[in-house]
């Protein structure tokens, strides 16, 4: 027996930067003091009310099959909340509901793009864009945003980037891992790079309501971009909602029908007990996301600050989001030393920031979506091994570090 190359095109590197946080899940679950800030699960419960919705559906039975691109209803509020968040205005044709944000880019490239296809992608990138885009064979091109420009979008870039075989560019805006928001003059410029190229667009607006400084812009918005854009979101980070994989796309109609098709061959629609809870999160938590939204801005702030002050490390600001890109380069250490050694040395886990791609080289990736408590002494321990690094560096050591920009 054999495998499809399917197997290859989703291994690789990508999927093995989580080792250090598996490591430390593996640990939390032995009993270990361990500190998770690997990842970008909310600390927060799920609102209450959601919770309620799920268990009195539940009990009256809605336990069967459903509608494969979702309840009219639920399609009805995210279109609503879809309008809201982005000025776009569609009905709930234009709505799919599916397993996560990450179902729906996984078949936002299913249905998109093919063997042969070229996807542009920024990068640093989300860590499941490669095997995403990879999956239906096409090759994902990655359009650096260098770290001495705040990992800005680079127009550019893109434009050099540019070949007959492209079809799409994938982002993430506001971006994880660098928390950088993409402005309305820089969205301009990509939507009309898009046209020009007949692009289509997958914008991956997970974190657009936990914006920090401005509002959040969506390119779907933008003249000449509702029929090429497909955008991306869920539950999973704005409302806590992780664990109930609440996601959707909302896209160009004909796409949607596409999606219906690729939907009955692989996910059958969302227990209808969930739907039910999404509905009363998109209707009734507007609220708790505002709170979350406050909390996780006072805590960036605070982490922010803790960090910097520390001789070794730079924080770059991140302007929305859930984490924080910490360049690590003055304590003579890689990204991946950093990581590998403040795990094994302190019970904290960071990711490797250059898994995102080699723009961020030299950093590491810190949540700040945990508890207070615990994003305090994870903080703590950072800034000890830090200091402790800095003492043992050579000037050599701070040297290469630095140079491997
Ligand atoms: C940028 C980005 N896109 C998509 C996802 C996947 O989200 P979901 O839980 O909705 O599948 C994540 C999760 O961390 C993310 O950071």
């Amino acid at each position: 027996v054999r495998f499809s190359s399917l197997v290859d095109r989703i291994s690789g590197p990508s999927a093995r930067a989580w080792d250090v946080h598996y490591r430390a899940l593996e640990a939390q679950r032995l009993g270990e003091q361990v500190i998770v800030l690997s990842v970008g699960d909310p600390g927060f419960d799920t609102p209450a009310a959601v919770r309620a919705r799920a268990v009195r559906a539940l009990d009256a039975g809605d336990t069967h099959y459903t509608e494969i691109l979702g309840r009219a209803p639920l399609r009805e509020a995210i279109a609503r909340t879809h309008n809201a968040q982005s000025g776009q205005s569609v009905d709930s044709d234009w709505v799919a509901v599916l397993a996560g944000a990450q179902n729906a880019l996984f078949a936002a490239a299913l249905c998109l793009v093919e063997a042969g296809d070229e996807v542009l992608v920024p990068e640093p990138m989300y860590l499941t864009y490669p095997a995403a885009i990879g999956a239906p064979g096409a090759r994902l091109v990655a359009v650096p945003t260098p770290a001495a420009n705040g990992f800005r979008l680079d127009i550019a870039a893109l434009e050099s980037a540019i070949t007959p075989r492209t079809r799409a560019v994938f982002y993430a805006t506001p971006n994880n891992p660098t928390g950088a928001c993409c402005t309305h003059q820089e969205l301009s410029s990509v939507a009309a790079f898009a046209r020009r190229h007949d692009l289509w667009v997958v914008a991956d607006e997970v974190y657009g309501r936990f914006c920090f400084e401005r509002g959040h812009v969506s390119i779907a918005a933008l003249p000449g971009m509702a029929e090429r854009t497909v955008t991306v979101s869920s539950l999973s980070k704005t409302h806590a909602m992780t664990g109930w994989r609440v996601g959707w796309m909302v896209a160009p109609p004909p796409l949607i029908e596409h999606v219906r098709d690729l939907g009955l061959c692989m996910l059958y629609g969302l227990p209808g007990f969930i739907q039910e809870a999404a509905c009363e999160a998109l209707v009734h938590c507007d609220a708790a996301v505002e709170e979350m939204r406050e909390a996780y801005r006072r805590r960036r702030d605070w982490a922010v600050t803790c960090l910097d002050a520390v001789d070794g490390l730079r924080c770059l600001v991140p302007e929305a989001g859930l984490f924080m890109l910490v360049d690590v380069r003055g304590t003579g250490l890689s990204g991946a030393d950093f990581s590998a050694r403040l795990y094994a040395e302190t019970g904290v886990s960071v990711l490797d920031a250059t898994a995102f791609g080699p723009s961020a080289q030299g950093h590491v990736r810190v949540s700040f979506a945990v508890d207070d408590e615990v994003l305090a002494e994870g903080c703590r321990r950072i800034a000890a091994f830090a200091r402790r690094a800095v003492q043992d560096a050579s000037p050599a050591d701070v040297r290469r570090a630095e140079r491997s920009l």
